[in-house]
């Protein structure tokens, strides 16, 4: 158990977030948003605004700071603000004024004066799928359906009606918003044509990447820096509207700039997670063996249907064994925010879909839910030709169901007086993925060792592992390492994302280990006297006698030696398929007359290769899991017709306060995945939100009879 090395300067509040960077010469950024969500902007009156007392500059569609399409390998192109007088949502960002002081810009702002022509704003999801009947299928390069039959089957129908068991219904889920505690904020300073900027984010270099290709600049010119990031959970993967407003008015105005969402504008400005509609047909044998899966998804995006949330493809090919298996995934573009990467992107709403309805089918056929999962267990993604690496998620369901205690469940919930109890489970999926990075390693004279690449550490703990892998990797204590993340001068690190950061980072950290111990060891050919040496314990040995790699570095003159190593992905993706595990419980609690839900006991046991750091696990685990809570019972933006939020802020969003969710046990199993990578670790930083929902969902429907299939489930729906 290692506590995070950044968590005392954080509840002190030494850590120094991107906003907390205070510049000689500062200037206050606002943005202005649209106050409709469709239409053009015919005009701007900014007079006031500028003749203001103390602002320096406003700038609009009309006026617009220069700024191309960023770009990056990674995320393709991101879009830049107040490039086009077009509007496509509202509380969209259209104006940007700059000023001495914070409250002189956030004045200025109100009193821009816009006029629009406004035109129908498509904002509700059943007017969007009736006017999608024909809906473009998912983003460009992914499949918008997949057929996989069994030989002699013609289609899916056809096996669907073959079977002796359906199960057919469609679940709703709602509009998400990004809710991290450090709203999207910058800080740009510019120095003989280089820019520096601190701004949370996923990861330094991908930002400095995206920054260079919007303002023009070789990448080596911009320094992005984020030592301590308030949460990002996909949020912060793509650079926010303040980052470039706030590089490209520092630069035109030649002084350093500082801008911040509020609160509300973070439900707007930003990209959040897209409402879904799926309907899913299972066909079963009466013994319970699926034999066909029908999965359509529906999925809202912005205008720019820049992002899909892969329900259908992110779930249903991976979790159950079927011959008959048909995905479709379709998007309604709407006049709302964009949509983004949001905590298990795919599997969150997805698993809510699959895994009610897999309960469904469990009470048609009058069998236990976690015998017809694991009688239907997959041993590898349905329509590849590959098996899993490790899976151990029958032992996830066995050693959950005996700390729940399952087997004292009735197929019709109990009583406690007033209260109707029921219990619910899920399966949870969640791939394991890697993505290239470099980390560089400097072993110093004093002993120490630095472990550095440029990354982010969104509150996950990565920082944290970087001094344990890395200590472990060179055979020495993790307090003689200095872990550094979050600066993209540092090698490349991955994202922190895709839960890949300690299986990509500590892969790396091995590859710099190797280098720095073979170029030790031939610097210690000197003070060993051409003696065969070997590195164990943080030390040389040869001849007889030993020297710590300090002792060596000392003796040979040095400071310090300085490697790097990368890792990436290979030739294990065409060996086997890899992917975490998990068993979701839940117990509710469901007033008779009330009709108010209670949850009151969380289980999950997880199957995510080697732990690294049990602490820092558990508590993303607890986080998801949480969130799987919220998504069930708290969350759903509520969009008006006009297109405006009618609840974007904390009093009206709701979230899960800490007298929503009980003590939540969570359980690993342990068997570390070097198939995958070297370290054995597989990520977990997404699947405890995946399957949380559906056992809510579940746990209802065995309190009360009621089978909930809309997310948040309300009062309303359980009268
Ligand atoms: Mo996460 S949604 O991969 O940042």
């Amino acid at each position: 158990m290692t506590s995070r090395l950044d968590g005392p300067l954080k509840v002190t509040g030494r850590a120094k977030y991107g906003l907390d960077h205070n510049l000689p010469g500062m200037t206050y950024g606002y943005l202005v948003l649209s106050t409709i969500a469709h239409g053009e902007i015919e005009a701007m009156d900014v007079t006031a605004a500028r003749n203001a007392p103390g602002v320096l500059a406003v700038y609009s569609p009309f006026d617009p700071l220069p700024l191309k399409t960023a770009s990056s390998p990674l995320f393709g192109e991101t879009a830049v603000p107040l490039q086009d007088t077009e509007i496509a949502y509202y509380g969209q960002a259209i104006g940007f004024v700059v000023a001495e002081t914070f409250e002189q810009a956030r004045d200025a702002a109100m009193l821009v004066e816009v006029t629009y022509r406004e035109r129908h704003a498509l904002t509700s999801l059943e007017e969007g799928l009736a006017a999608a009947e024909d809906a473009p299928p998912a983003r460009d390069g992914a499949p918008p359906t997949l057929d996989i039959l069994a030989p002699g089957v013609e289609s899916i129908e056809d096996a669907l009606a073959a079977s002796p068991v359906v199960v057919e219904a469609t679940y709703h889920t709602a509009t998400q918003n990004h809710a991290a505690m450090e709203p999207h904020s910058a800080v740009a300073v510019w120095e003989s044509g280089e820019l520096t900027i601190y701004s949370g984010n996923q990861a330094s270099d991908l930002q400095a990447v995206e920054l260079a290709s919007a303002l023009g600049l070789e990448v080596s010119s911009v320094h992005a820096v984020n030592p301590f990031v308030g949460g990002a959970f996909g949020g912060k993967g793509r650079t926010s509207a303040p980052a470039f407003l706030a590089a490209a008015a520092a630069r035109a105005l030649d002084r350093p700039v500082k801008a911040a969402l509020t609160r509300e504008q973070v439900f707007t400005a930003t990209a959040g997670r897209a409402a879904t509609v799926q309907k899913i047909t299972l066909g079963a044998d009466t013994g319970g063996t699926l034999i066909a899966l029908r999965h359509d998804s529906w999925c809202t995006t912005g205008m720019d249907r820049s992002f899909v949330e892969p329900t259908s493809h992110g779930t249903s090919r991976e979790y159950y064994a079927t011959q008959n298996l048909a995905i479709s995934q379709k998007i309604v573009p709407l006049n709302v925010p964009p949509t983004t990467f949001m905590r298990a992107p795919g599997e969150a709403p997805g698993s809510f879909a699959l895994e009610s309805a897999i309960d469904e089918l469990a009470i048609a056929l009058r069998m236990d839910p976690i015998e017809l999962r694991l009688r239907n267990n997959s041993t590898g993604p349905a329509g590849k030709d590959l098996e899993w690496s490790s899976k151990h998620l029958d032992e996830c369901f066995r050693i959950g169901a005996e700390r729940f205690g399952w087997a004292d469940r009735s197929p019709d919930g109990r009583r406690d007086g007033d209260w109707l109890v029921g219990v619910g489970v899920a399966s949870a999926l969640f791939p394991a993925l890697r993505f290239p990075a470099t980390v560089g390693i400097t072993l110093r004279a004093d002993d120490t060792a630095v472990v550095g690449t440029s990354g982010a550490d969104p509150g996950t703990g990565l920082l944290t592992v970087l001094s344990l892998v890395g200590g472990e990797s060179l055979d020495i204590p993790p307090e003689r390492i200095e872990p550094r993340l979050g600066d993209s001068s540092l090698p490349s690190g991955g994202l922190s994302g895709g839960s890949t950061a300690t299986a990509s980072a500590g892969t790396a950290i091995m590859a710099a280990t190797t280098n720095a111990i073979d170029e030790l060891l031939a610097l210690a050919a000197g003070p060993f006297d051409g003696a065969e040496v070997a590195y164990a314990d943080g030390r040389v040995h040869g001849g007889g006698r030993s020297m710590t790699f300090g002792e060596v570095l000392r003796a040979t003159g040095r400071t310090e030696l300085s490697v790097t190593g990368s890792s990436a992905p290979g030739e294990e993706l065409t060996k086997h398929a890899f992917s975490s595990f998990g068993a979701q419980f839940c117990e509710v609690r469901v007033h008779q007359w009330t009709r108010e839900v209670r949850v009151s006991r969380m289980l999950g046991v997880f199957d995510a290769g080697r732990i690294i750091n049990e602490k820092a696990a558990r508590s993303q685990i607890t986080g998801g899991m949480i969130w799987g809570v919220s998504a069930a019972l708290h969350e759903g933006l509520d969009i008006e017709a006009s297109g405006r939020l009618a609840n974007a802020d904390f009093a009206s969003y709701l979230l899960p306060v800490n007298a929503d969710i009980p003590e939540i046990d969570v359980h690993f199993v342990e068997y570390p995945d070097t198939l995958h990578n070297a370290v054995g670790a597989r990520g977990l930083g997404e699947i405890g939100i995946v399957g949380m929902a559906a056992a809510v969902a579940n746990a209802i429907h065995n309190a009360t009879g009621i089978r909930a299939r809309r997310l948040p489930i309300t009062i309303e729906d359980l009268l």
